[in-house]
């Protein structure tokens, strides 16, 4: 049995949306609306594995969905809707609980970074959330995910267990009449020249919601100005910028803003640099602000827009869940078949 193609992906309500953000998922989550059957969730289950307070997380759920339409997803053709609504997450990712190995887990880098020192007093949930990301994928058994390059091992842990789940099941999976594998092994999509873009203030550092420095990133929700006076102040060195890629070796902050130029403008780094090849910082960056301004203005503009009737953007995620839904139940019937479980 071929599975078809279905995109999912899914970007977590902890506030302070950033160009990353946008660049690295949402700009092409919007991309791949024309050609795929997409599911965009916004993963609140995810964002309370470190504290939330409640009246935030509630706006920050509202905000990322108004990001999401307000960059160009269409609810209608799509499905757009919050994890929590739809049961099937935390149910599938039990059942991954007790499919994936603490082996497996404590390879993690992002929990090591996000655990800190102090690994005895982060969450359960902290540690478990790469299961609960690949349930988010596989309830829906879809097939690509677009992601920045900082998902990548995340990916690789729900194929691993895809294909773990595929292999202890594979006499029931047949038997139900699955054919050789219930889940496809879902692939990364991580391409573009803005995979992993950098801080405005250190091109050693990722561009992160939780750097303590608002000049580190644009926000989705800044203004002209402060966009203006984010790029003026971003760190670069003091040569001009190359014509060839070459020339960026060694050069963080100059490859940073090549690369944002070349994701906003829709072409590659190459291309940029054939074009400002030579040019001071200074004209680079009147050109960047120029660009970016064009770009995330109208953005920023819906977004206040959607989130001035916080009623329709709920109205847009109960629909976008009873959708999800309908898809989750099939699965997880399946699922409980697979494994033996008694349905209701
Ligand atoms: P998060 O806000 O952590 O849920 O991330 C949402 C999406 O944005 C994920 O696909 C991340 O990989 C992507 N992302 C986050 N930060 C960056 C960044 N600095 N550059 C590119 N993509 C990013
Ligand atoms: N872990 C992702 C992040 O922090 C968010 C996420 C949760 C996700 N579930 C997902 C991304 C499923 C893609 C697919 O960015």
């Amino acid at each position: 049995m071929t599975i078809p193609s279905r995109v999912f992906s899914g970007v977590q309500p902890t506030g302070n949306l950033h160009l990353g953000n946008y660049l690295g998922a949402i700009q092409r989550f919007v991309a791949l609306q024309d050609e795929h059957d997409c599911l965009y969730c916004v993963v609140d289950l995810h964002a309370i594995t470190v504290w939330q307070e409640p009246a935030e997380l509630r706006h920050n759920i509202r905000e990322v969905t108004a990001a999401f339409l307000a960059a160009g997803i269409d609810p209608k053709k799509h499905i757009v809707f919050n994890q929590s609504q739809v049961a099937g997450h935390s149910e599938l990712a039990w059942i991954f609980n007790c499919v994936a190995r603490m082996g497996w887990l404590n390879r993690m880098t992002q929990f090591k970074e996000k655990a800190g020192k102090n690994r005895e007093n982060a969450s359960v949930g902290l540690f478990a959330y790469p299961n609960l990301m690949a349930a988010d994928i596989l309830l829906y058994r879809a097939t690509h995910v677009p992601v920045g390059e900082d998902q990548k091992q995340h990916l690789e842990l729900s194929r691993d267990i895809a294909q773990k789940f595929n292999n202890d099941f594979a006499a029931s999976i047949a038997e139900n009449g699955f054919g050789e594998m219930f889940f496809p092994l879902p692939e990364p999509l991580i391409a573009g020249p803005a995979t992993r873009v950098m801080s405005l203030r250190d091109g050693k550092a990722k561009m992160s919601k939780s750097d303590p420095s608002d000049l580190s990133r644009i926000n989705l929700t800044d203004d002209a100005d402060t966009i203006a006076q984010k790029i003026r102040k971003a760190r670069t060195d003091p040569d001009p910028l190359p014509a060839v890629s070459d020339g960026l070796e060694g050069r963080p902050e100059a490859a940073n803003l090549a690369g944002i130029y070349a994701a906003l403008a829709g072409t590659d780094v190459p291309g940029v640099l054939a074009e400002f090849g030579g040019s001071q910082f200074s004209d680079f960056k009147k050109a960047l602000t120029d660009l970016a301004v064009e770009k995330l203005a109208p953005i920023n503009a819906e977004m206040r827009r959607y989130l001035a009737d916080p009623a329709e953007i709920d109205r847009i995620l109960a629909d976008g869940a009873d959708r999800a839904s309908v898809l989750a139940e099939e699965t997880m019937g399946a699922v409980k078949d697979i494994i033996g479980l008694i349905r209701h």
